[in-house]
């Protein structure tokens, strides 16, 4: 099976997924959107298989449902079903189930399989370049609240390579968070 095929299959499974079953579709539409550009640009820097990792940025948030925490379990244990039905090695496929698990800030560590990390650091530039939230989070949230969300994000941004696309946007919230104020 091409690859293209083999990313449409994820993606209308995670589409409808998003969409009607948590209901949540902006995080379809924008999220998870960011995320997949981030960790495909980094895996071209990182040179990794990009399938491994828009696969599991595609996937890595369908088990965030509104209550309870650990979605990032929910997501590993929905996909796990979903990825034995489609055309991927084994490797490939505990590879990805990995990613989703580990896409969690607690797990951020340069320990981690390059992959792995990129999905950590592509989830966090993808709430830096998300316009809305930022916007969002200038006009609802303290100045402190905010650089302390930023020192987490670059916390899980443990590659060089992704660093050199977060700092200068957080210079550039930052600046903007001035202004306001
Ligand atoms: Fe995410």
């Amino acid at each position: 099976m091409d690859d293209n095929s083999l990313i449409e299959q994820v993606e209308s499974f995670a589409r409808d997924y998003y969409e009607r079953v948590l209901a949540r579709p902006n995080i379809w539409r924008t999220h998870v959107q960011l995320v997949r550009k981030y960790a495909l640009e980094l895996a071209e820097l990182e040179k990794v298989d990009p399938r491994i990792v828009e696969i599991a940025a595609i996937l890595h948030d369908i088990g965030r449902i509104e209550v309870g925490e650990e979605h990032y379990v929910r997501s590993h244990d929905l996909s796990k079903p979903f990825l034995e039905t489609i055309d991927l090695s084994e490797d490939d496929r505990e590879l990805i189930l990995e990613c989703i698990l580990k896409h969690s800030t607690r797990y951020a560590s340069e320990d981690n399989k390059t992959e792995v990390r990129i999905i950590q650091c592509a989830d966090a530039l993808a709430n830096l370049y998300d316009e809305e939230l930022q916007e969002y989070s200038r006009k609802t949230m303290l100045k402190e609240t905010i650089n302390q969300a930023f020192s987490k994000l670059l916390n899980k941004i443990t590659l060089d390579s992704a660093r050199a696309i977060a700092e200068p946007r957080v210079q550039q919230l930052q600046a903007l968070l001035e202004q306001d104020n």
